[in-house]
């Protein structure tokens, strides 16, 4: 939000394959130095829009341009000023940590003198000095997607796209790649982080289905079915979204309290918008919710379901999420 021009724009972006519409009509900007998330369930149209970013699918309808250029026709002009990782692994398993950096180094133009100094960078960034020699496949997902990322931003791009760059990683480790991308946007000139060869200010295109993710996105965007359902910021999207009110409860069997409160509203004995499963909790939600409390608790004592906790929550992404796909 440095720049007054947007790093990323689509309008009425729309891609259809034969009769089928991936994408329809969306718009959105992304702003230089943001982490944009992309969210939206599988086959929703996330891949197919990065491509289309990033030149390689031209779009049926509508425009997209990144860096004030059209993504198709200016893609040669794009692509040395973009990163990118893909959703299908980009490494190459056989080779070693080094020599799949030499392998991206030079397949992004860098010059002998260059690339020495920026792999190096790369390999303090993502903490894997010392395993220079290791075989990429031996190295655990999560290092192996740090990888990746220092590979993608090894030309010092200025927007990086990220497709699903975290899925299957277990929860620590894409704790630690989001600190690399906390790293990566935040404009900095502490001497640390600059000798750790830290390329500042970048602007990021994420997409996941990791709504603890989302929740530490800049802004954000869900599509569903290709369209796009939701647009701005975390707290903006949820006060625009949600009409009603959460209601956390912890009863002593979740799954029969689900059962039991979809059953009270279906009948219409309770005026109640979702009933979801969080784990062992249930979110219950609904306009008026305060004034439910006693007849949820009835109904489910009813059932002999104890209630251990019960309390209103200000709603999570995910029941954003949830009540907008409805
Ligand atoms: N080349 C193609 N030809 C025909 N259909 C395609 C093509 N590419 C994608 N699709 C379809 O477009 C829809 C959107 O696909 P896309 O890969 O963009 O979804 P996605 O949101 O990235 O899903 P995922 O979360 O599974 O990665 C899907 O129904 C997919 O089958
Ligand atoms: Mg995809």
């Amino acid at each position: 939000m440095n720049n007054k021009t947007a790093a990323v724009t689509a309008r009425g972006l729309t891609k259809q394959f034969g009769d089928f519409t991936a994408v329809n009509g969306i718009n959105f900007d992304v702003n230089h130095g943001e982490i944009f998330g992309f969210l939206g369930p599988n086959g929703s149209g996330k891949t197919t829009t990065i491509r289309m970013m990033l030149g390689l699918l031209q779009p049926s309808a509508g425009s997209i341009s990144v860096l004030g250029m059209d993504a198709h026709s200016d893609s040669a002009n794009i692509r040395p000023r973009v990163g990118y990782m893909s959703q299908r692994f980009s490494l190459y398993n056989d080779l070693t940590v080094l020599q799949n950096l030499k392998f991206y180094g030079s397949a992004y133009g860098l010059s002998d003198d260059l690339l020495p100094e920026r792999i190096q960078e790369a390999l303090v960034m993502a903490g894997l000095e010392g395993r220079e020699n290791t075989k990429t496949k031996d190295l655990s997902g999560g290092w192996r997607q740090r990888l990746a990322l220092s590979a993608a931003i090894l030309h010092r791009p200025e927007v990086l796209f990220l497709d699903e760059p975290t899925a299957g990683v277990d929860p620590i480790s894409r704790r630690a790649f989001w600190d690399l991308l906390y790293k990566l946007v935040t404009p900095s000139t502490d001497a640390k982080t600059v000798n750790e060869g830290f390329q500042k200010g970048v602007t990021v295109f994420v997409t996941t289905h990791y709504m603890d993710e989302a929740e530490h996105c800049h802004r954000l965007a869900f599509i569903q079915r290709g369209e796009m359902i939701a647009y701005g910021t975390p707290e903006e999207i949820k006060s625009k979204k949600m009409s009603g009110q959460v209601l956390e409860i912890a009863p002593s069997n979740a799954v029969e309290a689900v059962k039991v409160l979809r059953d009270a509203k279906k009948s219409g004995r309770l005026v109640l918008e979702e009933v979801e499963l969080y784990g062992a909790l249930v979110h219950v939600i609904a306009p008026d919710i305060k004034d439910l409390q006693s007849r949820i608790n009835t109904e489910l004592s009813q059932a002999n379901i104890h209630i251990d906790q019960m309390e209103i929550i200000a709603p999570s992404l995910e029941d954003v999420f949830i009540a907008c796909m409805r």
